[in-house]
């Protein structure tokens, strides 16, 4: 046997550095080492060996085991090498050519506005503030004193999600949210989507933003909401913008107000942008009711506040001269790089 196992070794041995290639080195280690390798069987064969030689051979067996696979160990590590060492060669790096310039991305145009828009309030101490899409007709109507059979509760207006739930058709939800969860004074903003079954045309779609501002305090008056909103629109569009206030109705304030500014595009003479109005409205406004107010609990012979709904999509428009709203909801990367700069 002690031949027999010396014979396998030299042969073993001689073929293993012949072979160059990873599949047969393998190949090798399950014909000599595997389950059923040789090596394998002669362990197996032990058996028929007298009992006395039995250890003596077995410590035969193992070392030569061990043996080959050093040497297969030894082999494959040599082979890996000269592979790698071929492909290296092969390869070739120009490191003259022009680099790929990294495509950067920037901010949406609705993004750079809001951040722009949040920052301005902040200056002036309010808080954001988010609310849920999914709200219930109390949160979205009733609390805002929207009676059942105001017209905006039509299925027309409103994506209904079931008897209770719908899409919010308005920011001015988390007005109420706000109310009953904190105490006077409130400053808050509440940026979101809103959801209207409106069909899509240049200045229409189902899915468009607001942003809701909401403060209540003591003594706060007409005055206050003025004074605000002004500042805004004023660092929005430029110190020289004139902002116009016109009486309207909103069934959760009183009274109410619509607010225009002068057209930045033609300063006010009258052009496309503003439909030769001169004057573009973007948001709406008021004292909040005082039967708003009660139903959150805050009593309006102490408190009083204001609120308002800015349009975003429309500050949006307005401010890049963007004819046509659904550019800013398609992701057309043509329009979008425009605005990789971001900011003013
Ligand atoms: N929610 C109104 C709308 O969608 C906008 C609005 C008007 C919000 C007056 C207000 C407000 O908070 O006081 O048209």
């Amino acid at each position: 046997m002690k031949e027999q196992l010396q014979a396998l070794r030299e042969r073993a041995l001689a073929e293993l550095a012949e072979l160059a290639e990873p599949r047969a080195l393998e190949d090798f280690r399950v014909r000599l080492l595997g389950k059923k390798g040789e090596v394998t069987a002669l362990l197996r064969g032990m058996g028929a060996v007298p009992a006395e030689e039995r250890p003596a051979m077995g410590q035969l067996i193992n070392s030569l085991r061990a043996e080959i696979e050093d040497a297969l160990a030894a082999r494959e590590a040599e082979v890996a090498l000269k592979l790698k060492n071929e492909r290296l060669a092969a390869e070739t790096l120009d490191v003259t050519l022009p680099g790929k310039a990294a495509d950067k991305g920037g901010l949406h145009p609705l993004s750079i506005v809001l951040e722009d828009l949040i920052d301005i309030f902040r200056s002036m101490g309010f808080d954001v503030v988010d609310g849920p899409e999914v709200e219930t007709e109390h949160y979205c109507f009733e609390a805002l004193n929207v009676p059942k059979d105001h017209p905006a509760r039509d299925m027309q207006d409103t994506f209904y999600l079931g008897e209770e739930l719908l899409l919010r058709t308005q920011t001015s939800a988390a007005q109420i949210r706000v109310m009953e969860n904190r105490k006077p004074p409130i400053r808050i903003i509440c940026p979101g989507r809103v959801f209207r079954a409106d069909e899509v045309d240049a200045t229409h779609s189902p899915v468009f933003h607001q942003v809701e501002g909401l403060v209540v305090d003591k003594g706060i008056t007409l005055c206050d909401l003025k004074g605000v909103l002004t500042q805004f629109a004023q660092e929005i569009y430029g110190a020289d913008t004139r902002v116009r206030f016109r009486p309207s109705f909103f069934p959760f304030t009183e009274p109410s107000v619509e607010v225009d500014v002068s057209c930045s595009a033609c300063g006010g003479t009258g052009c496309r942008v503003c439909k030769g109005a001169g004057w573009i409205e973007i948001l709406g406004a008021g004292m909040v009711h005082p039967r708003v107010l009660a139903g959150c609990g805050i009593d309006p012979e102490e408190y009083s506040g204001f609120a308002f709904g800015i349009g975003l999509d429309r500050l949006t428009t307005t401010r890049y001269k963007i004819s046509d709203i659904r550019l800013l909801f398609e992701n057309d990367q043509r329009f979008l790089s425009q605005f990789k700069e971001g900011g003013k």
